[in-house]
């Protein structure tokens, strides 16, 4: 019997469950005209308080999304965010019990994966989440930025104003679609609190590529000028960057490179293999300040989400997975390149769900693991055909924070 209860968020509550969540993370409650901005970012019935009788003293809250899995296909999930307990209820299972109660929404929603970004990397292994992928910080000194040649596009690019860019920039971002292993769909309000930066004290400046066909690309990005302190670093932040095509791509960066009145550029969570140094005619100007988690990723529905992906070429492998909050995912799967099915075989290895994760949309190589000591192996010839079946072109990346 546990000292408190989960139940469903509504509109008398979730207030609460709003400034519960920001004192958790040390701030003060919205005041009434950003609550505004923020209130219709809560999905109905997606919002869960953990109770003590009428007191809430934990929340926990997600979005629908789509997430792109290896081989195109998408699979329903959630993305987990705003999640907190109250400073003095912590480590009481407060967390552990709103886990449990969203894992089972999702299933009953046929939601098949869940995703989120973690404060803290110690947090979610244990709740199956794994790291799944990954993301650089890139900073570049503008004043030494010089670009290669290239025969450019023969597009052109524009600014929008905001309301503009709320309209163009989430058809474009749909119309382009969900090109890396990794990425999710965004939600209306998603867009609504990240183009409007004014919550941030920030102004964000949208610039949209039109190719011959239309508009195909556009960069989100901020500038926080030094100009008014001496000696002040006037600093550009990449935000967004989608394209329908290199080219395009190319192109967008080249624009961020060259906007007037900035020292630095900076950028966090780019993909791992997005080639920007090689833009330059000088690669060391651009400096990987630091490589960061970004997808936690929970196979909910573990067969479901196994089948789902596609593998790439290679001997068949069984793995057998532990899974200590989901146990009817336990069990073996046989992967091959047909797909991935429950199987009586014998294992050939052994892991946690959460290391599974890591490995789904190919940011980390069974190899790797095993040379960490942290899967089993039973059968060692199996490493190198898991590597080849879990492979994939490009590294995944989500690209949309929240
Ligand atoms: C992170 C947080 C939500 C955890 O809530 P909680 O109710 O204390 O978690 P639980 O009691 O269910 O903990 C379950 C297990 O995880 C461990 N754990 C939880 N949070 C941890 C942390 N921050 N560091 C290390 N271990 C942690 C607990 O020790 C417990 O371990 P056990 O199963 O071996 O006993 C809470 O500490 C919090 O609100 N932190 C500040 C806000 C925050 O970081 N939110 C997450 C945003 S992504």
């Amino acid at each position: 019997m546990t000292d408190h209860d989960i139940r469903v968020l509504d509109e008398s509550n979730v207030r609460t469950a709003h400034t519960l969540f920001r004192g958790a993370l040390h701030s003060g409650p919205a005041p009434d005209d950003k609550w505004e901005l923020v209130k219709d970012s809560y999905d109905p019935g997606r919002a869960f308080g953990a109770f003590q009788g009428d007191e809430m003293v934990g929340t926990a809250q997600s979005w629908a999304i789509r997430l792109a899995v290896p081989g195109g296909a998408e699979l329903a999930g959630a993305a987990v965010s705003r999640v907190g307990v109250r400073a003095d209820w912590t480590r009481r299972g407060v967390l552990s019990a709103l886990m449990r109660r969203q894992f089972q929404a999702y299933r009953e929603a046929g939601e098949v994966v869940s995703t989120l970004r973690a404060s803290e990397a110690v947090i979610y292994g244990r709740f199956g989440y794994g790291v799944a992928s990954r993301g650089r910080q890139l900073k570049l000194d503008r004043r030494r930025v010089s670009v290669s040649p290239s025969a450019g596009t023969g597009g052109r690019i524009r600014l929008v104003d905001q309301d503009t860019a709320l309209t163009l920039a989430p058809e474009l971002y749909t119309r382009i679609g969900l090109t890396r292993p990794g990425m999710t769909t965004r939600w209306p309000t998603w867009w609504e609190m990240n183009l409007r930066r004014e919550m941030r004290d920030e102004n964000a400046q949208t610039a949209v590529h039109r190719g011959a066909d239309g508009d195909d690309g556009y960069a989100v990005y901020s500038v926080k000028s030094g100009m008014s302190e001496p000696h002040g670093t006037s600093v550009l932040s990449v935000l967004d960057v989608v394209a329908g095509s290199p080219e395009v791509w190319a192109e967008l960066w080249r624009y961020l490179l060259r906007v007037d009145l900035v020292d630095q550029v900076v950028a966090e969570l780019r993909p791992l293999d997005e080639p920007v140094e090689w833009l330059l005619a000088d690669r060391r100007v651009l400096k990987v300040t630091d490589v960061e988690d970004e997808t936690w990723l929970r196979l909910v529905d573990l067969p479901a989400a196994l089948a789902g992906r596609s593998y790439r070429e290679a001997e068949p492998v069984v793995l057998e997975v532990r899974d200590r909050y989901l146990p009817d995912n336990e069990g073996a799967y046989r992967i091959t390149p047909d797909g991935a099915e429950r199987t009586s075989a014998p294992a050939d290895l052994g892991l946690d769900v959460d290391l599974l994760a890591a490995t789904y949309l190919g940011d980390v190589s069974f190899t790797e693991l095993a040379h960490a000591g942290r899967i089993d192996v039973l059968d060692g010839a199996a490493l190198p055909r898991a590597d080849a079946l879990f492979g994939t072109a490009v590294r995944p990346w989500a690209g949309t924070y929240f």
